[in-house]
């Protein structure tokens, strides 16, 4: 397969990049964090022992990014080792599930029954990072105990979740630095992944497990759901008449100057805009105009939100305006749910 620009490009980076003096590693799921993760790993000392993807295509365009002695396997192949792909594994110190969610209980399983079905090998008595193997997934819905058959196995177990989109496997090193990852699980495992994130330049936050699903929902709110967000307002700027490219190159800088408010300032002193001055006759002037045009999720969303903008801009509205806008949103969304 021929290499992309930005695969060679990280490929000669990458062997210059620091090698030896951290542990060795072994990464199921190599997409898109998968891969990233691994790459940034390596760039600061990690080995990279095996990878293992669904399909061989991913699986080999990761190792040969991980290092020249990077073993690549199919899921299927991780079923059925030979002794000397046992051993490549069996010699990793961490290893790193990154498949999707529901994969992972499944990946738990068949690692724990290969290595119960082989003798394990003793660890070397001035192993500093960790006296027994770790196991780490990178889900955020899921806790630790999606590794359970792994921590019966002898493994200690954790999770690890940055709080970062990757929609790019070549994503640089740099994408993880100053960026949060939760963490929980076994005492051991999190003090490991403590320390993958100080190496990745991250910060850690921890949380109980029972939270983990509305601590990623939060996530996807904050991140997948605002470029759905984003959607709906290019499908509202085509039916102005703007091309898709031109109404993304518009509202970007708008996004970009509200986060960077969001950046210095708490949600209701950032907020700005028609609820932020209770303009209550321009959001008539909206919710017209959505009804007009039959854009119906987009009046959804509109009413939704509205609330929430009502409510953090309660200070610093006047009262009359906020109660008439509030009562202008409900009307207006009663009427649309009976249309
Ligand atoms: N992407 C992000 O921004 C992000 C951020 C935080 C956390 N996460 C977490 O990271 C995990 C992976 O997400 P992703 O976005 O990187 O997904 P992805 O790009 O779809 O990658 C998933 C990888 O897992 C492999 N895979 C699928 N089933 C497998 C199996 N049974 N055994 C071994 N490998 C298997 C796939 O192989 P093929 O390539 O051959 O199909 C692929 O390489 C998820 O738990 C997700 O919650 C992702």
């Amino acid at each position: 397969m021929k290499k992309s620009t930005k695969e060679s490009g990280l490929l000669a980076r990458r062997s210059s990049a620091t090698q030896g003096s951290r542990p060795q590693l072994s990464i199921i799921g190599v997409g898109r964090l998968g891969t990233a993760l691994g790459l940034a790993l390596k760039d600061t000392g990690y080995e990279i022992e095996v990878v293992v993807a669904k399909h061989s295509a991913s699986a080999r365009r990761a190792a040969r990014l991980a290092g020249t002695d990077t073993l690549w396997l199919t899921s299927r192949q991780l079923g059925r080792l030979n002794s000397r792909e046992y051993n490549r594994l069996d010699r990793s110190q961490l290893i790193l599930i990154a498949t999707p969610d529901d994969a992972i209980a499944m990946v738990a399983r068949q690692l724990a029954a290969l290595f119960k079905s082989q003798k394990p090998r003793p660890r070397p008595a001035n192993n500093a990072f960790s006296d027994c193997r770790i196991a780490i997934h990178v889900s955020g819905a899921l806790s630790s105990e999606a590794l359970q058959p792994l921590r019966s196995g002898g493994f200690a177990i954790a999770s690890l979740h940055p709080l970062v989109s990757i929609s790019d496997a070549f994503s640089d090193a740099k994408v993880f630095r100053q960026v949060f990852f939760c963490i929980e699980g076994d005492a051991s495992a999190a003090r490991v992944a403590r320390s993958i994130v100080r190496d990745l330049g991250g910060k850690s936050l921890t949380i109980a497990p029972t939270s983990k699903a509305l601590y990623h929902a939060a996530a996807v709110l904050a991140s997948g759901h605002m470029l759905a967000l984003f959607d709906m307002a290019l499908e509202m700027l085509r039916h102005c008449g703007l091309s898709p490219r031109r109404a993304r190159q518009a509202l970007l800088p708008l996004v970009k100057s509200t986060l960077a408010n969001l950046s210095a300032n708490e949600p209701a002193q950032a907020l700005t805009g028609s609820f932020a001055r209770g303009d209550i006759e321009t959001i008539k002037r909206h919710l017209e105009a959505m009804k007009s045009q039959n854009l119906r999720e987009a009046l959804a969303a509109y009413i939704l939100l509205g609330r929430r903008s009502l409510s953090l801009a309660e200070d610093h509205s006047g009262k009359h305006a906020v109660d008439e806008i509030a009562r202008i949103l409900s009307r207006t969304g009663k009427a649309s749910v009976n249309r």
